[in-house]
């Protein structure tokens, strides 16, 4: 299997696009470390994965709580000694209709979840992907943080947080690339959620329609399954 002994961890893994990483990965071989702001939604997940034949761990992670980070990774490192791949996916939307409808407490909770949530999960596993002779950081950023993209409806803060990962992610791809460390950005655009349980996972799909979770999978997949010697940075997307 294509990723058989990948140790993988993914925040927000509840749902979504962390819930499609680690089905599509665990099936592939993958032992997944899968943390959510509910331990129920990590576990759900994780009985999924072991439903296909996969490895999985469930743990609790608010980003927004440095706290909780640090208690994720050192939970995660009472089961494993290394991780090969961090996933940062968890990050809340927002979009509350207009720059001043938006409650104060909600922008802030974006900014910090998003901003310093993937900054501080990255610091506190970074000792853990330090010990993989393969790691990477993958992060789901958003064409809301690339620069002069205006097209998202999302909330300013949203933009400021996916900003926030942009600039992090850049100079942390410099910064540990002579220890091998590949971090590969990307920035999709919406995409459609796609089950990856369900016979929609395998459709295939035309140039008009929407970019699918399943092709974002697909790009996660294609970046840490290269030779070490390939260190893609960054997916950017074309919308229609
Ligand atoms: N969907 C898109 O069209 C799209 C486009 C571009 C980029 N992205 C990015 O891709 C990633 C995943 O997308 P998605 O569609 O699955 O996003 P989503 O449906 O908006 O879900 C966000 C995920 O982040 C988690 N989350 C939110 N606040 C959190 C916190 N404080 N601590 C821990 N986890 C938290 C959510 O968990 P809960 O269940 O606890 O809320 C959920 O798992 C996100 O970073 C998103 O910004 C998405």
């Amino acid at each position: 299997m294509e990723f058989s002994g990948y140790r993988v961890a993914v925040t927000g893994a509840g749902r979504g696009l962390g819930r499609s990483l680690a089905l599509s990965l665990g099936r592939d071989g993958a032992e997944l470390f899968l943390s959510a702001r509910s331990f129920q939604a990590a576990e759900e997940v994780a009985q999924e994965v072991r439903h296909v034949g996969g490895r999985a761990h469930a743990f609790e992670c608010d980003l927004a709580e440095p706290e909780s980070i640090r208690d994720f990774a050192e939970a995660l490192g009472e089961v494993s000694e290394t991780v090969d791949v961090l996933v940062n996916n968890g990050a809340p939307y927002l979009d509350a209709g207009g720059f001043l409808e938006a409650a104060d407490e909600d922008v802030a909770a974006v900014i910090a979840a998003g901003a310093a949530g993937t900054v501080l999960a990255t610091k506190a596993l970074l000792p853990l992907l330090l010990r993989s002779g393969r790691p990477d950081i993958v992060t789901l950023v958003s064409g809301c943080g690339e620069y002069g993209n205006h097209r998202s409806a999302a909330h300013e803060a949203f933009y400021a947080a996916k900003s926030a990962q942009a600039g992090f992610t850049e100079v942390l791809s410099k910064r540990l690339r002579p220890q091998g460390v590949r971090v590969i950005s990307l920035y999709p655009p919406d995409f459609d959620e796609v089950d990856p349980l369900s016979p929609e996972w395998d459709r295939p799909r035309g140039a008009a329609e929407a970019l699918s979770a399943r092709s974002v999978v697909d790009c996660v997949r294609f970046a840490i399954g290269q030779p070490r010697d390939c260190f893609i940075k960054s997916f950017y997307f074309e919308q229609a």
